[in-house]
C-alpha cells in the first residue's frame, strides 16, 4: 500500500494534567478526586481514602461507590502518585522540546479544571493557573505543534465531587459553563482543537463491573451523563460564538469495539447490545444531537430516568460536536456461554479472552485489526473527521547499564496499529490525528502504576515516589520520529 496518510496528518502523543502535571497544591491549585487517590496495582486497585463524619477514616476502592456524607483526605504514610506523577509543571519546556524533536504536529493535553477554579465555584478564574496554560500553549507554537485540548479528564474539582453531589447535580453545568467560558475567551487564537470530555462513556462502562451497585447510583450515573451531554452541547456553541475558526470534538472510550465470542446469533446480539450501551449512546447524542432509538429500551432495562431541564433537547441538537474522537487499546469479546476465560487486569475493561488475540502483561488485548475495524464502524455512521486520541502499549521497561531502553514490544504494538490506520484511510475514513497516549511515561488512571509506561520518553520516576524525574529517549522515541518523518510510510 502506498502512503495513504493525507498531508497535514496531525501526528503526536497524549496526556491528561492529573496524570502527568504533578504540582497538585501549587499556585493556588485546589484538590480533585485524583489527589486522593493512592497507587494501587495491577491486581488490586486504588483506593480513596475518605473522612467519616464521626472523624475516622475508612479506604474505598476507587470503583465502589463512596457514600456521599463522606469527605476526600489525603492522609499522613498514604501514597498519592498523582500529587508530583512526572512534573509536568516544571517539565513542560523540556518535554514539549523533546516532542518537538519526534516531529509532533499535535500534543493532547488537558486542564487541571482546579487549577483554574480551585473548587469549581469561584468568580474569578486563578489568574497563575491560566498563565501555566498559556506558557504551555505558547511553549508549543514556537514548535509549530498544535495543542487538543481536554477540557475535563477525570478531574473534577473535590469541591464539586463532595459538596455539591458531582455532576448528578444540574448546578454543575453552569460552573463549566463559566469555566470553559473563560479557557475559550483566554485561549482563542491559540488552541483550534478541544475536546469537551475524556471518555464521557466511562460512566456507563464501568456499571457492569462493579457488583451490586446501589439503584440510585445507577440512576446517577445516566443523569450525571446527560447534564454532562448538555454542559458539553453549550460549550461546542459558546466555542464557535467567541471563535468561528476552533473546532470542538468529543471523546468516547473504547470505540465499537465488542466482538461476539461466536456465531451464536444470541452473542452477536449481545455484543450489539454492549456497543449500544458503551459506545454508541454517548457517540450519538453528541455527534447527532439526540439520544438514539435505543435508550429508552437502556433505560427501561436498568429502571431509570433522565430528567430532562427545559430546553434540553433544542441545546443538544444544536451544541453537535466537529469531529469524533476515541481511545482505542484493545477489543473484548461478549458471549451468553458460560465457562469462558476472562481478561483484563487493574482497569475496567475486561470479557472473554479472545483465542486469535495475545495480551499485554495488564490483560489487555493487542489487535490492530480492531482499530481498522472502528474506524470504519464510527466514520460509516457519522462521516465527519474521526482522530484517535488515545492508543499504546503498557508495558514494563528496563534501563540499561548504559542508559539505553530497548523496547520493541512497544514498536511492534504501535508500527501495525499505523498500518491498520493506513487500512482505514484507504478504507475511505476521513482520519485526521494520532495522539499515542502517555506519549511520554506518566502515572495509570487505574491502577496509579508508574511502572506500566506507555512512553516514547522515559521518566526516572518509580511506584514508591523515588526516582530523579530524568527523561530519557526509548528505542520508540526514534521509531515513532522515523515515522513521523515519513509520514508513516518508513514503518
Ligand atoms: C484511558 C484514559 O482510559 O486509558 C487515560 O483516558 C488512561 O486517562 C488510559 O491513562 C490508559 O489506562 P491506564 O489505566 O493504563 O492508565
Amino acid at each position: 500500500m502506498s502512503n495513504v496518510f493525507p498531508e497535514g496528518f496531525y501526528w503526536g502523543g497524549a496526556t491528561a494534567a492529573n496524570q502527568c502535571e504533578g504540582a497538585w497544591n501549587v499556585d493556588g491549585r485546589g484538590p480533585a478526586r485524583t489527589d486522593v487517590t493512592t497507587v494501587g496495582t495491577a491486581d488490586s486497585p486504588r483506593y480513596i481514602t475518605v473522612r467519616m463524619p464521626d472523624g475516622t477514616t475508612t479506604k474505598f476502592s476507587q470503583f465502589t461507590p463512596v457514600p456521599k456524607e463522606a469527605r476526600g483526605a489525603v492522609l499522613d504514610g498514604e501514597y498519592y502518585p498523582n500529587h508530583e506523577s512526572i512534573d509536568f509543571y516544571h517539565h513542560y519546556k523540556e518535554d514539549i522540546a523533546l516532542f518537538a524533536e519526534m516531529g509532533f504536529k499535535m500534543f493532547r493535553m488537558s486542564i487541571s479544571w482546579s487549577r483554574i477554579f480551585p473548587k469549581g465555584i469561584e468568580e474569578e478564574p486563578n489568574q497563575a493557573g491560566l498563565d501555566f496554560y498559556r506558557n504551555v500553549f505558547l511553549e508549543l507554537k514556537k514548535y509549530g505543534i498544535e495543542p487538543l485540548v481536554t477540557i475535563s479528564h477525570y478531574d473534577t474539582p473535590l469541591y464539586i465531587e463532595e459538596e455539591l453531589g458531582g455532576w448528578s447535580n444540574r448546578e454543575v453545568i453552569a460552573l463549566y459553563d463559566r469555566f470553559t467560558e473563560v479557557l475559550f475567551r483566554e485561549y482563542k487564537g491559540l488552541v483550534k482543537y478541544w475536546l469537551t470530555f475524556n471518555e464521557i462513556n466511562c460512566a456507563l462502562m464501568t456499571l457492569k463491573f462493579i457488583p451490586n451497585m446501589p439503584h440510585t447510583m445507577v440512576q446517577d450515573r445516566y443523569q450525571s451523563l446527560h447534564n454532562q451531554f448538555v454542559a458539553s452541547a453549550r460549550a461546542v456553541k459558546r466555542a464557535h460564538e467567541v471563535d468561528p475558526d476552533c473546532k470542538v470534538g468529543c471523546m468516547v472510550a473504547g470505540g465499537p469495539s465488542a466482538y461476539p465470542l461466536t456465531c451464536d446469533p444470541k452473542d452477536i446480539i449481545a455484543a450489539q447490545i454492549e456497543n449500544q450501551n458503551s459506545f454508541w449512546y454517548s457517540a450519538d447524542v453528541q455527534v447527532r444531537g439526540a439520544y438514539p432509538a435505543f435508550a429508552k429500551r437502556m433505560w427501561e432495562h436498568d429502571g431509570v430516568t433522565v430528567e430532562f431541564g427545559e430546553g434540553d433537547e433544542e441545546i443538544l441538537r444544536s451544541g453537535t460536536v466537529d469531529f469524533i474522537t476515541y481511545s482505542y487499546y484493545m477489543t473484548s469479546c461478549v458471549t451468553t456461554h458460560e465457562d469462558v476465560e476472562m481478561s483484563g487486569k487493574g482497569n475496567l475493561v475486561m470479557g472473554a479472552k479472545n483465542p486469535y488475540l495475545t495480551y499485554s502483561d495488564w490483560g489487555w488485548s493487542i489487535d490492530p485489526d480492531g482499530l481498522r475495524y472502528t474506524l470504519n464502524e464510527i466514520y460509516g455512521r457519522y462521516q465527519i473527521p474521526v482522530m484517535v486520541v488515545e492508543n499504546g502499549l503498557g508495558a514494563i521497561d528496563t534501563v540499561e547499564e548504559d542508559g539505553s531502553i530497548h523496547d520493541p514490544y512497544r514498536i511492534d504494538y504501535m508500527r501495525e496499529h499505523v498500518r491498520a490506520m493506513g487500512e482505514a484511510i484507504a478504507d475511505g475514513v476521513d482520519l485526521i490525528a494520532y495522539t499515542p497516549w502517555g506519549c511520554i511515561d506518566l502515572v495509570s488512571a487505574s491502577t496509579g502504576e508508574m511502572h506500566k509506561r506507555y512512553g516514547m520518553i522515559y521518566v526516572d520516576r518509580h511506584d514508591d515516589g523515588t526516582g530523579s524525574f530524568e527523561r530519557r529517549r526509548k528505542d520508540s522515541f526514534f521509531w515513532y520520529k522515523k515515522c513521523i518523518e515519513s509520514n508513516g510510510e518508513d514503518l
